[in-house]
């Protein structure tokens, strides 16, 4: 019997630690499956001696009936809310009026430190701990009376059922913080909601408080919630250190996940890193709707006291609104210039984060699937940052019957020729190389910047040569006559002159440059430069072949494969050929490539340059033989940051890369 008592002791100990080691720091030094088996040997020994089941065991998590109701809880220490800082300004009003409060105090010279957190979009949550053990989890309620949802609480993996201490724990000690669902795991929770026919939910805040709400504990086991603590309620079973910093360190210690982004700052630098958290939200594994800016000293904290429903000492710092919900009035196919047709919703014109947003896209018909939308339904719209705009979720409550299925069209909306789906793609695409609306996408194309740089010759117009039949594809453009273009509506003589002026001056091209303005699938600027640079002249890209095209650096079987299509093809060929008698006049320039020690490098450039641009310092690396790319690895050998430099520098400083300035760069060549 004691030997069993030893095993079971050590088992619900080892399975705990791996516990700890997978969901509090992300680190595990086992497999599942082991830790499945350790289980399953605890779950038996468990079964065969009851009585011998610790409070702490790994088993007790999951079970227990469901409840016919919630109980009130009590706070013993009210749950407050923040008082918020909407933007920077409202942050260093913050800080003056704290400054203020203090001046009239024994603080009035001291250099106040802050701490500067995420603040979790998620639901609050108070843990009472009795004698280390996990004994209640309350909600926040009005503050003073939540419900009791421990029997929720306690499915959550990273809620330590008992607090980890080296010494013994008599007394209470509360420990308050947010439950929230990862990004990761809430887009899996919801899709499988979606394949179930069950409604997903809009957002990970309200599946996280629809989970903590449930009566029947099994229910919220089957649902990966993770809790963040980030304070603490009623202590009195440990002495507190005299700082929010050192205190949350404790908290970390005691067994809990803590905010992974924690800075103590002094003034001066608050708003820097209330920006720059904002510009890297969308790296996070989880939402957050701001920071939480806190006094750092206990001592001072107490000073400041509080006011009716906040502390004086703290503040939320929020972000912009990146989610707003809107009608999904319809779904539009577009054509791209290789053929590809893309769904994008039409919604009803709604703000979100500063722009109007109208139109975003849905990938894919799985896409579609995957979020179970209907047409008529009211939707989640989210834009972080400079990302697109992208359809979250629908809102199962508005379905009111009105919504109309999609099935995804069988035909090409511009040709009607038939759509297809290569077996290892998600996508459909028009394979008729006559498509209206891929040549459009082609003229467009190959107007802009980075292909034939033709200035005035925007969207707009592209359309209304195409309808006004005066263009059928690139060539006609170098045969346009200046009345018939100034004869367009909102067009002009002097607007027909500029435009006859830029096609002129596209005509001298260098050859890279025009091998990427064919828009030719899979060739992007850089393909482009490799493969003008293999072949040297036009007549010799033309001749391409597939084996000598995969044998050159860095082309893929793909690239080649496109590329050989593409010049094997004879009405490309022919459009090829006329423009050339039209005058464009492909030539190839060696790109002075000086040997220096950045030769080989790779670099990173990110912020906002003193003397440069981003693209003329792209250029400039590039002639003296580095490579510039856009993503910070490990493998990047330089991170060029100017001013206002964000998530890359702190993804470079955590990497190791090294960070350098522009002046730094231009000693380098
Ligand atoms: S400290 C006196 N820190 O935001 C209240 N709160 O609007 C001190 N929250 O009810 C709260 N992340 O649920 C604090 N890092 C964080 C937080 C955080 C999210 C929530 C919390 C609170 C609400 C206040």
């Amino acid at each position: 019997m004691a030997d069993i008592k030893k095993q079971i002791e050590e088992l619900v100990s080892e399975l705990n630690e791996h516990s700890h080691r997978y969901y509090v720091l992300s680190q595990p030094v086992v497999s599942d499956i082991e830790y499945d088996k350790k289980f399953r040997e605890l779950q038996l020994l468990e079964e065969a001696n009851p009585e011998l089941i610790l409070e702490n065991s790994p088993t007790k998590r999951v079970g227990g009936d469901p409840l016919s109701e919630f109980n009130s809880v009590e706070h013993k220490v009210s749950m407050l809310s923040l008082d918020n800082a909407m933007n920077a300004e409202e942050l260093s009003e913050f800080v003056s009026r704290t400054k203020r409060f203090l001046s009239k105090t024994k603080y009035a010279e001291t250099e106040l430190e802050y701490t500067i957190e995420h603040k979790f979009d998620g639901v609050a949550l108070s843990l009472v701990y009795e004698d280390g053990v996990l004994i209640q989890a309350a909600t926040r309620g009005n503050g003073e009376v939540g419900e009791d949802v421990t029997h929720n609480a306690k499915t959550i993996n990273s809620i330590p059922l008992k607090l980890r201490s080296k010494v013994g724990l008599k007394g209470r000690i509360e420990i308050r913080g947010e439950v929230l669902f990862l990004t990761e795991d809430f887009e899996r929770f919801n899709e499988k909601r979606i394949k179930n026919e069950e409604a997903p939910f809009a957002n990970p805040r309200n599946a996280s408080s629809g989970t903590l709400r449930q009566l029947d504990p099994k229910i919220a086991a089957e649902r990966p919630l993770t809790f963040f603590a980030y304070g603490y309620g009623h202590i009195d079973a440990i002495d507190l250190p005299d700082s929010s910093s050192k205190i949350m360190e404790l908290i970390a210690s005691l067994g809990f996940r803590v905010s992974p982004f924690f800075h103590i700052v002094k003034e001066d630098k608050l708003v820097q890193v209330y920006n720059e958290a904002e510009e890297n939200r969308i790296n996070l594994k989880f939402e957050v709707d701001g920071v939480v800016v806190k006094i750092n000293s206990i001592k001072i904290q107490e000073e400041l006291g509080f006011k009716q429903r906040s502390p004086r000492w703290a503040i939320a710092g929020k972000f912009a609104a990146v989610e707003a919900t809107t009608k999904l009035l319809d779904i539009h196919m577009q054509v791209g210039r290789t053929g590809a047709v893309t769904p994008v919703a039409v919604l009803e014109p709604v703000e979100v984060s500063g722009v109007v947003v109208e139109r975003a896209t849905l990938h894919n018909e799985d896409e579609i699937k995957r979020k179970g939308l209907m047409i008529g339904d009211r939707v989640v719209v989210k834009r972080m940052g400079d990302v697109i705009p992208a359809v979250i979720s629908f809102i199962a409550d508005m379905r009111d019957g009105t919504q109309k299925k999609f099935t995804f069209p069988k035909e090409c909306p511009e040709c009607e020729s038939e759509l297809i789906k290569p077996e290892d793609e998600a996508v459909y695409r028009c394979l008729n190389s006559n498509c209206p609306a891929k040549l459009e996408q082609r003229i467009i194309h190959y107007a802009s910047k980075a292909a034939a740089d033709i200035d005035g010759l925007g969207d707009k117009i592209v359309t209304l040569l195409l309808d006004s039949n005066l263009i059928n594809d690139i060539a006609d453009l170098y045969e346009l006559k200046k009345e018939d273009i100034a004869d367009l509506p909102r067009m002009g003589e002097l607007s027909a002159q500029n435009l006859l002026d830029s096609l002129e001056e596209s005509k001298k091209i260098t050859l890279a440059r025009f091998i990427y303005s064919l828009g030719i699938r899979h060739v992007g600027e850089r393909t482009a430069k490799i493969i003008a640079s293999h072949t040297k002249f036009l007549d010799a890209f033309l001749k391409l072949h597939y084996d000598e095209l995969v044998e050159v650096n860095e082309v893929g079987p793909g690239t080649a494969e496109a590329v050989c299509d593409y010049v094997n093809n004879e009405d490309e060929v022919k459009l090829i050929n006329r423009l050339i008698q039209n005058g464009v006049a492909p030539t190839f320039k060696e790109e002075v490539q000086k040997e220096s020690s950045i030769t080989g490098k790779t670099f990173v450039i990110t912020g906002t340059l003193e003397n440069y641009s981003r693209p003329e310092m792209k250029k400039l690396i590039e002639s003296n033989g580095g490579k510039v790319i856009s993503a910070v690895s490990a493998k990047t050998d330089y991170l060029l940051a100017g001013e206002k430099a964000g998530s890359k520098l702190k993804k470079a400083q955590e990497l190791g890369v090294k960070v350098i300035s522009e002046k730094d760069a231009l000693t380098m060549w």
